[in-house]
C-alpha cells in the first residue's frame, strides 16, 4: 500500500516539553526492591543502586520520574522514609498487601534520580495524608530555612534542597479502590486547601491534580469539572491515566487504542478550557498523562500477600505491545501543545521497559526501544503531519489509518524525525514524504523494530525483539507490522 505524510515548516503544533517522555518508579512489587536498588547486587553502587539498571534508564535518557507512587502513595507516611535506616518502620502497604520496609525513601531516591539524570515528580498523600503533611514534605525537600523540617533534612545529611519542581496532588483519589478514596467534591477542596499551602510555602512550584483514572470511569468529566471549579487558580496541571490491553485477542482493535487516546487527551484538554472560559481566566492548564501503557498480561496472577518485594504485575510485553506503545508515544507527541507531562507507567519490573532478574541480568523489553528512540531523537517541534493513506475501523469505531506517524523537526541538529507504525497485519507501506520548506531534505537512517511473529517477547537470554538499521532507500519501504524511525537531514 501506498501512504503520503505532508510537513510544512510553517506549521507546527508545538515544542516537545521533553518531560512527555517521563516515567513512573512506585513503591510496588519489584520496582525499587530488587529492581533500582539491590545491595548485595554485583553491580551494586556505593547506594546499593543496581548500575545495570542505571545504565539503561541513561539509555532511554528519562527526563522525569514519578515517585512514590500510584495507589501506594495514598498511605504513604513520608517521615517513614527518612533518617537512620535502622530506625525506620516496617509498615503494610494496603494498596498492594505488601510489607513496605522503608529501606528507600526520598533521601534515597532522589540519589538515585540524580544519578540517572532525572527530575522528581513527586506525589503527595492525599488519602489518609493531610494538607499539612504535604507542606511539611515540601518544607523538607525544598527549603532552606531554620525550621523543623528544612532542619530535618540538613540533619539526615543533605545540606542543599533538593529543589523538587513538580508535584502531584494525590494519585486517582476519584478510584473506589484508593486509601482515601473522595468525590470530586472533597477532592476539590482538600487539593485546592493543599496546593494554597505548598505555593505559600514555595512559590517556585509546578502542581498536577488529579483527573479520571481513566476515560471509562462513570464520573469522567463531571469530576474533572468540579476539581477544576475549585483547584483552577492553585494549579498547574490535571493528570490523565490510561492503559490498555489486547483482551479480546484482536491485535487490529488493540493497535487503534491510541486513537482513543488521542481523543481522551482532547476531551480532558476541552474541558479544561471550558472551565477557562467560564472563570474569565487568562492562564491555561496543561495536561500531565501521568501513568499510560499496555497493561494487561499479568492481569489475575495471584501473588501471595504481605510479602517483601513480590513479582507483581510483572508484564512481559510482545512486539504487538511495542507497537502500541509506539503509536500512544506518536500521540502524545501530536498534542505536545497541550500535554506537557507524560510518564510511561513503570520503569522498572513493574509494567515496565526494564526488567531484572533478582542477583541476575537487567534486559530491555520490547517497549524499551520505541521509548528510547522517542525520547532520544523526538526532541524540537512537532510538525502537523497531514496523512494520506488507507485506514480501518476497529470494532468498537475507532477510525485507525495503517500510518500512524508523527515528525520532528530538530533545528540544531537540521533533521525531521519520523516516527512511522505500520498498523497493517498483511501489507507494507510505501512512504512518500514530502517535507515543505526543508530543501534538500534526503533520508539519512532509517531504524526498524519488527519480527515475523507478532507475538514474540524478549527476555534475561534473548533479545528477539531488538531495532535494525535498514538501508536507506528513495522510497521507505515500512514492513507489515513494524515501528520504525527515519532520519531526514537537509
Ligand atoms: O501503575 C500501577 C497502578 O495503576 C498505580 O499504582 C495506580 O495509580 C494505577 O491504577
Amino acid at each position: 500500500m501506498k501512504a503520503k505524510i505532508i510537513i510544512n515548516e510553517h506549521y507546527p503544533i508545538g515544542n516537545i516539553d521533553r518531560r512527555i517522555y517521563g516515567s513512573f518508579i512506585e513503591h510496588l512489587g519489584r520496582a525499587v526492591y530488587g529492581g533500582i536498588y539491590e545491595p548485595t547486587h554485583k553491580s551494586a553502587d556505593d547506594c546499593g543502586f543496581r548500575r545495570d539498571v542505571i545504565e539503561l534508564v541513561r539509555q532511554i535518557g528519562v527526563p522525569v520520574v514519578r515517585y512514590p507512587g500510584g495507589n501506594f502513595v495514598s498511605g504513604y507516611q513520608w517521615t517513614d522514609g527518612t533518617g537512620e535506616r535502622s530506625k525506620r518502620p516496617r509498615r503494610l502497604d494496603l494498596a498492594w498487601k505488601s510489607i513496605e520496609t522503608n529501606e528507600i525513601g526520598i533521601d534515597e531516591f532522589q540519589e538515585w534520580a540524580k544519578r540517572v539524570g532525572s527530575e522528581v515528580l513527586m506525589a503527595v498523600n492525599l488519602g489518609t495524608g493531610t494538607p499539612q503533611d504535604a507542606q511539611n514534605l515540601l518544607e523538607y525537600c525544598n527549603l532552606d530555612t531554620d525550621t523543623h523540617y528544612a532542619g530535618m533534612r540538613r540533619k539526615n545529611g543533605f545540606e542543599k534542597p533538593f529543589g523538587i519542581k513538580t508535584w502531584c496532588l494525590g494519585n486517582e483519589m476519584d478510584g473506589h479502590w484508593q486509601m482515601g478514596h473522595k468525590t470530586a467534591e472533597e477532592y476539590g477542596r482538600i487539593a485546592t486547601e493543599t496546593a494554597k499551602l505548598m505555593k505559600w510555602t514555595d512559590p517556585s512550584i509546578e502542581l498536577v491534580a488529579c483527573g479520571s483514572s481513566n476515560y471509562d470511569m462513570k464520573t469522567f468529566g463531571e469530576w474533572e469539572m468540579t476539581v477544576l471549579d475549585h483547584a483552577y487558580d492553585y494549579i498547574d496541571y490535571l493528570s490523565l491515566h490510561q492503559y490498555y490491553g489486547n483482551h479480546t485477542d484482536n491485535t487490529a482493535d488493540f493497535l487503534a487504542r491510541s486513537v482513543h487516546m488521542d481523543a481522551f487527551i482532547k476531551s480532558v484538554a476541552s474541558i479544561c478550557d471550558a472551565i477557562k472560559a467560564k472563570k474569565h481566566a487568562k492562564k491555561s492548564i496543561y495536561l500531565s498523562f501521568d501513568e499510560w501503557n499496555v497493561w494487561f498480561h499479568s492481569n489475575g496472577k495471584k501473588v501471595e500477600d504481605w510479602q517483601i518485594a513480590p513479582p507483581i504485575l510483572e508484564d512481559i510485553y510482545t512486539l504487538e505491545d511495542a507497537l502500541l506503545v509506539g503509536c500512544m508515544l506518536i500521540t502524545l507527541q501530536n498534542n505536545c501543545d497541550r500535554v506537557k507531562i507524560a510518564c510511561l507507567a513503570q520503569l522498572v519490573n513493574v509494567i515496565a521497559p526494564i526488567m531484572t532478574e533478582n542477583g541476575g541480568k537487567a534486559w530491555a523489553q520490547t517497549i524499551f526501544y520505541p521509548y528510547m528512540y522517542a525520547s532520544v531523537y523526538g526532541r524540537g517541534t512537532a510538525l502537523r503531519p497531514v496523512v494520506k493513506c488507507d485506514g480501518y475501523q476497529s470494532s468498537d469505531g475507532l477510525q485507525a489509518p495503517y500510518l500512524e506517524t508523527a515528525v520532528i523537526h530538530n533545528g540544531d541538529t537540521r533533521e525531521l524525525i519520523v516516527f512511522a507504525v505500520n498498523r497493517s497485519l498483511d501489507e507494507e507501506i510505501e512512504l512518500d514524504f514530502a517535507p515543505c520548506g526543508f530543501d534538500g531534505a534526503t533520508l539519512h537512517r532509517h531504524v526498524e523494530l519488527y519480527s515475523d511473529d507478532i507475538k514474540q517477547t524478549n527476555s534475561a537470554a534473548s533479545q528477539s525483539v531488538a531495532p535494525a538499521e535498514r538501508e536507506v532507500q528513495d522510497v521507505p519501504q515500512l514492513k507489515k507490522h513494524s515501528w520504525n524511525m527515519l532520519v531526514y537531514q537537509y
